[in-house]
């Protein structure tokens, strides 16, 4: 039950044309103001003032990020079923919001095309960049030991890059399948693993968003430091929670929230760390509990903390209880 003013305020914040398209939107996942720029071609300033009004209404949450502010529609808190019930009710189909989902698709095209392009010239050099600001031995370490004394039957990597996760887990699966976009860095993978023998993991072409061939094939998932190369990070996270089986686990391993921004331009990373509140959301989102996290300090100055963190699907984590 809403006080009268609080409906008001809502209605308000919605009641306008330009901001009906934001909350349409923002159904489609999180974005952040430049990507709204882009879509809607208006200057910043208006489009803040527009995200502020619905913040206000608590229709939208906002996350500072760096420079940046990510956007999304409110889960929780009294503007949620509100924002819920309009997104249903929205006609998606409508001319004008169509247009601005063939331009959020465009605008997320060029992005994913430009690293994969930055992935394409780094390949070759992955495995050294990779602990230039992670600590790197002692995550491996970490990851180890939540395989420890078990044999999974299915462990899919996602984002497998040069698949140093199929190489470090072999002796903890029968089949290891590395799915990534990136042929270059696939390519890379395909020749370690056939160096080192391991030929109980694979590696195929793929994209993280669409993953229905391996609905409720593995019982682990991996996402190593792929996460921060997402707009969005939960839709990721959705997709591969529908991976799992039952009583499967998912581990995320990245970076904690940041402030190095230049490794968006020089590295393409999309989000600067990720946080155990983001991460919490897009568990609960995607079905799943955050069963446990442990943070891992960085080694050098130049370092990042990096967090490992285990999701669940949230019935398990309630019988572990
Ligand atoms: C930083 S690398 C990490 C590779 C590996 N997990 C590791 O830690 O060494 C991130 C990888 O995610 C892949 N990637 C990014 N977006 C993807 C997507 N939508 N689907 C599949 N792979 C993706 C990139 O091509 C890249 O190889």
């Amino acid at each position: 039950m809403y006080q009268p003013d609080d409906i008001v305020n809502m209605l308000k914040a919605a009641g306008e044309a330009t901001r009906l398209r934001l909350i349409a939107l923002l159904a489609e996942g999180e974005l952040s103001v430049k990507d709204f720029t882009e879509i809607l071609d208006q200057s910043q300033p208006r489009i803040s003032r527009h995200l502020k009004l619905l913040a206000d209404a608590n229709l939208v949450s906002r996350y500072a990020e760096g420079a940046w502010a990510y956007y999304r529609l409110c889960e929780s808190g009294p503007g949620s079923a509100f924002a819920d019930w309009l997104k249903t009710q929205i006609d998606r189909n409508a001319q004008q919001l169509r247009q601005d989902r063939e331009k959020l698709d465009a605008v997320r095209k060029a992005r994913r095309e430009e690293a994969e392009e930055f992935f394409a010239t780094i390949a070759g050099s992955w495995d050294k960049l990779r602990s230039l600001h992670a600590p790197d031995s002692a995550v491996e370490a970490e990851i180890l030991s939540l395989f420890d004394g078990i044999k999974v039957d299915t462990l899919l990597d996602l984002g497998t890059g040069t698949g140093r996760m199929l190489e470090l887990l072999a002796g903890h699966y029968r089949q290891g399948i590395g799915i990534d976009s990136s042929r270059e860095m696939l390519r890379v993978a395909r020749s370690k693993l056939e160096a080192e023998g391991i030929s109980n993991g694979q590696v195929r072409l793929g994209d993280i968003g669409a993953l229905e061939d391996f609905a409720g094939a593995a019982d682990r998932v991996v996402l190593h430091q792929v996460l921060h190369y997402f707009d969005d990070p939960g839709a990721a996270v959705s997709s591969a929670a529908r991976c799992l089986r039952a009583e499967g686990q998912m581990i995320v391993v990245d970076f904690a929230p940041h402030e190095m921004e230049f490794l968006r331009d020089e590295q393409a990373h999309r989000r600067l760390g990720l946080s155990d509140a983001q991460m919490g959301n897009w568990a609960q989102a995607a079905g799943l509990s955050v069963a446990s996290r442990k943070a891992i300090p960085p080694e050098t100055e130049i370092g990042l903390t990096v967090c490992l963190w285990v999701l669940e699907h949230a019935e398990t984590t309630g019988q572990h209880a």
